[in-house]
């Protein structure tokens, strides 16, 4: 159970965009179109904040807020309206309205994410997750049936909770049947989650999708408590972001780009820089990671990590940059999941002729997708469309050549390249590497200063001393 929220617009199809978007950032949401019927809602239910358009109608606008100061004075209110006048005509004036403690007041045009972040304004989620209802003690265990395709899986081994989980969370039993193991708004311990990993020997968890941007949410919300906190080892912060990003991009290539999904991905982005910058151990990692998943979306987030440790090496880095390439790097092949279901995780090098032709338009199709959300910044467009571009001319789309290639889409072109070596090969990341930088082919098609500094990412930052790996020394270069 979530927060509760009240929308009280006269446009349906408003209050429909709204509850979805709400509910899916935790959020229980109850809508109303006329100002009786809010006011009778109101007054049956406890919310916590109402989002109110002044113009409602069959009751106006202004009693339902008079009703709300006099009844409920310590509800968060936002004002919403199409016009500036509406305030004149209700005899109210913004400073007015500030000092009778309204929280903000939107006019027309509004996005979503403003009212959200108004309406969030002064809390952390932590202080929203307190305030939402938990339950006493442990939920019974109930068995479940439905289809497997309404489920996404975590290893439980990757999962990590907190006070409260803001949805149902089960085991899989069988084909179609799945035990809920928690309620939404239930307590999920460090120790029940060892309970079932250790002495029930249970893998996986499972989640409905219809939930995906709730568990998010809620695993940004982790990890960017625990990216800082030198306690939590670098294994389990890299385990819950890998786990994090693939969630996040199956939801995107699977279900579409809704806008709270962008906002999610920037705060994830947000996310890797944080474990990238504040975590001095993390080249002990990368030097025996490994990975044989080949799916697109453990591919995208491995493609996201490495290109964020190249970036740190340059001294123009910084978060908005980071945040840039990762969002590039995370979407970098959103072109594939609308060419040929055969195609989608099929590895360039086992392709035919003719399907590497509709293999090599997947950057501008990329794009294309891409244009239909005004949220994402050209730049990240940009490095999409060249991410497949080689400073040799003899890439794809258009065969562009060294400076005319920005730096970034070489840097994401670098990492997806090694990507594919490290999986293909079963090879461990430094190996991949190697091999990259022993292939004459290799090196010709990618920057000499950008191979040097994705070197560095193994090297121990705290040495000056870079061995034989490069003879420039550990200072940050640029591109
Ligand atoms: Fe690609
Ligand atoms: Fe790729």
């Amino acid at each position: 159970m979530g927060v509760k929220l009240l929308l009280a617009d006269p446009n349906s199809e408003w209050l429909k965009e709204a509850a979805d978007f709400f509910s899916g950032l935790c959020y229980e949401v109850e809508t109303c179109s006329n100002g009786k019927r809010s006011q009778l809602m109101l007054y049956n239910h406890k919310f916590f904040a109402t989002i109110l358009n002044l113009e409602i109608q069959d009751h106006p606008g202004i009693q339902v807020l008079k009703f709300i100061k006099a009844n409920y004075p310590s509800m968060k209110i936002i004002l919403i309206m199409s016009r500036e006048e509406t305030l004149k005509e209700n005899g109210l004036d913004r400073a007015l309205l500030a000092k009778q403690g309204i929280v903000d007041v939107f006019i027309m045009p509004y996005q979503l994410r403003e009212l959200q972040q108004s309406l969030e304004g002064h809390q952390s989620f932590e202080e929203i997750i307190s305030r939402s209802k938990t339950r006493e003690g442990v939920s019974a265990e109930e068995e479940v049936d439905s289809s497997d395709d309404q489920f996404m899986k975590v290893k439980i081994a990757e999962f990590f909770s907190t006070k409260s989980v803001q949805f149902d969370v089960f085991i899989r039993l069988r084909e179609g049947k799945y035990l809920k193991i928690l309620h939404s708004g239930d307590t999920f311990s460090k120790e029940r989650i060892d309970t079932y990993k250790n002495e029930k020997k249970v893998e996986y968890l499972y989640f409905k999708k219809e939930d995906r941007i709730r568990f998010v949410r809620l695993q940004n919300y982790i990890s960017e408590k625990t990216a800082p906190n030198k306690a939590v080892a670098i294994e389990t912060k890299v385990g819950l972001i890998k786990n994090l990003a693939e969630v996040y991009v199956e939801g995107i290539y699977t279900e579409g780009l809704k806008p709270v999904l962008i906002d999610q991905g920037k705060a994830l982005c947000g996310n890797i820089y944080e474990v990238v910058h504040n975590n001095s151990d993390l080249f002990k990692l990368l030097r025996t990671y490994s990975e044989k998943n080949n799916s697109l979306y453990a591919h995208s987030y491995m493609v996201t990590l490495f290109s964020s440790m190249i970036i740190k090496q340059f001294v123009w880095e910084s978060k908005i940059v980071n945040e840039s390439v990762g969002m590039a790097a995370l979407l970098h092949d959103i072109g594939r999941t609308v060419q040929p279901a055969e195609l989608k995780e099929m590895s360039p090098n086992n392709m035919t002729k003719e399907q590497l032709e509709i293999y090599k338009k997947h950057p501008e199709e990329g794009v294309k997708i891409l244009n239909g959300y005004p949220q994402i910044q050209e730049a990240v467009k940009q490095i999409i469309l060249q991410h497949h571009e080689r400073i040799n001319g003899e890439g794809f789309p258009t065969g562009l050549r060294s400076h005319k290639i920005l730096a970034l889409a070489q840097i994401v072109g670098v990492a997806d390249e090694f990507v594919q070596i490290m999986v293909d090969g079963a090879l461990k990341a430094p190996e991949a590497l190697k091999k990259m930088l022993a292939d004459p082919t290799c090196t010709k098609r990618h920057s000499a200063i950008i191979l040097e500094n994705f070197l560095k990412v193994f090297i121990d930052p705290g040495k000056s001393n870079m061995n034989s790996l490069t003879s420039k020394g550990p200072t940050k270069q640029s591109a």
